[in-house]
């Protein structure tokens, strides 16, 4: 079996497994298939030449970190990545920022990261790239005389062509993705806006349903929609621990019923619209007063930039507002959390809540809408609220599906799920078990890993395998 060289931005702590759902997920795949994965180790230095690769052995998996400079990391990492690309694929213009300079540094960390992977490169390994931040990575490593099979897996949505094509150098961009041999994506609407794009701009045509014919090159283009391990999360959330967390959460809360919700303090995330949505359906139902409480539970994140500085102004204005003019001196309308809360302890608030509220104005799949799903009380479960910008919503059928700029439809869903009949609440649940393990983790990393060392016969036109 070949080995798998993983490379990612963030990486996981394969010790305390401290970095959320996703990146435990690649560590229980590399750890099945052995194998390296390659990061940025979260450390600042200041000069380029203070820079040192670490590896560590951990059983069968090798962690290989460096750090960034201060310099990439303001014009890297929050600079072209999180001012510049995340806006623009979450599909906000508005707070888009390109320079020079960003640019650059983008391609320049691009290169050292390339630079520093290809001496540990064996010819048959499988190199998988994960997400925006190393998009043209395989075209450095090619540059390098790496001929390996390699696959790009975006985690975020892929934008419509027409937002795109707003971006400078969308071009180079995009070309730097042909280099490799597998795309993938999160869902059929992101596949669609990469074809549509490759199509209508490049001159591209599908061979066969996963296959794309693009300026000499061929490629596996597919859909692999990320998920979780469910029966690690759903006995997480059933342990004695959780058990107490969950009675500690209903005897210290004056309310009877629990909304969670729970994201990065980000403004892809719909904060603000949703206490909005979540004041109207105050003000709709007067009589739940005193009776319902939405816990937010939102860990800061990229706290340097404008945008998300403003996001948090908001968010903590509005709150503050709710709780003023609904709030009693025994009930506490909004629970606003800005902290981020272990995995353990999550689940068990999952569980504890009657209605899990995941409003996302763009969001690549949204792991949370699974875990809070995996979470509860096969008897007595709560009811999920999802975006339809959720790239989870594509497949979560059986959540109420809500458009999140809408306040009066989704305070109108949360009204219906707290009031919603025990069966219904036990068959929407069965449906969705059914779906969050017919597309987990496993089978997510095993897809994109057979894609990718799928021989794709003597026709082959890549010209680097
Ligand atoms: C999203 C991205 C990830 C990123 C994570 C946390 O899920 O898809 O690539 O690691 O957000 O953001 P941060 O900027 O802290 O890495």
């Amino acid at each position: 079996m070949s080995r798998l060289v993983v490379v990612s931005n963030r990486v996981a702590d394969p010790e305390t497994q401290a970095s959320g759902g996703l990146a435990v997920c690649i560590l229980q795949g590399l750890r099945q298939h052995g194998g390296l994965w390659f990061g940025w180790n979260g450390l600042i230095v200041e000069e380029e030449s203070d820079i040192r690769v670490a590896c560590t052995r951990h059983d069968n998996v090798t962690m290989a970190t460096m750090p960034l400079t201060e310099r990439d990391f303001q014009e890297f990492y929050l600079g072209y990545c999180n001012k510049g690309l995340w806006p623009v694929f979450h599909y906000r213009l508005d707070l888009a920022r390109f320079t020079q300079e960003n640019s650059e540094s983008y391609r320049a960390v691009n290169n050292r990261f390339a630079e520093s992977i290809a001496p540990l490169l064996r010819q048959s390994d499988l190199v998988w790239v994960h997400d925006y931040h190393l998009i043209p990575l395989a075209a450095g490593l090619r540059a390098r005389g790496a001929a390996n099979r390699m696959g790009f897996f975006l985690h975020i949505p892929f934008p419509p062509p027409d937002v795109l094509v707003a971006m400078p150098e969308y071009e180079w961009l995009i070309n730097s993705m042909l280099e490799y041999d597998v795309l993938g994506f999160q869902t059929k609407t992101d596949h669609a806006n990469f074809c549509r794009f490759v199509f209508g701009f490049m001159g591209g045509e599908m061979l066969s349903k996963d296959t794309l014919l693009v300026s000499g090159k061929r490629l596996t283009v597919s859909v692999f929609p990320v998920g979780i391990d469910v029966d690690d999360f759903a006995s997480m959330a059933q342990t004695p621990e959780a058990e107490m967390r969950i009675q500690k959460l209903h005897r210290r809360g004056e309310a009877r019923v629990n909304i969670i919700g729970v994201d990065r303090l980000d403004y892809s995330k719909g904060l603000p619209d949703r206490l909005r949505a979540f004041k109207r359906f105050l003000e709709l139902f007067p009589h739940h007063h005193k009776a319902v409480t939405l816990m937010q539970i939102a860990p800061p994140t990229r706290e340097d930039i404008q945008a998300y500085i403003d996001i948090r102004h908001e968010l903590e204005a509005l709150s503050g507002q709710i709780n003023g003019e609904f709030g009693d001196y025994d009930w506490t309308p909004v629970r606003y959390v800005r902290r981020s809360i272990a995995q353990e302890t999550l689940a068990a608030l999952y569980r504890g809540s009657h209605v899990g509220l995941v409003t996302p104005l763009r969001d690549g799949m949204n792991l949370v809408a699974k875990e809070y799903v995996a979470a509860q009380d096969a008897n007595d479960p709560g009811v999920l609220v999802l975006s339809r910008f959720a790239g989870a919503a594509e497949d979560l059928e059986e959540a109420l599906i809500v458009n999140p700029y809408d306040a009066d439809e989704v305070a109108q869903a949360i009204q219906r799920a707290i009031v919603m009949p025990r069966k219904e609440r036990i068959t929407r649940h069965r449906a969705l078990m059914k779906r969050i393990r017919a597309r987990d983790g496993r089978k997510w990393m095993e897809s994109f890993i057979s894609a990718l060392v799928a021989d794709r016969g003597p026709d082959d036109l890549h010209p680097t395998t």
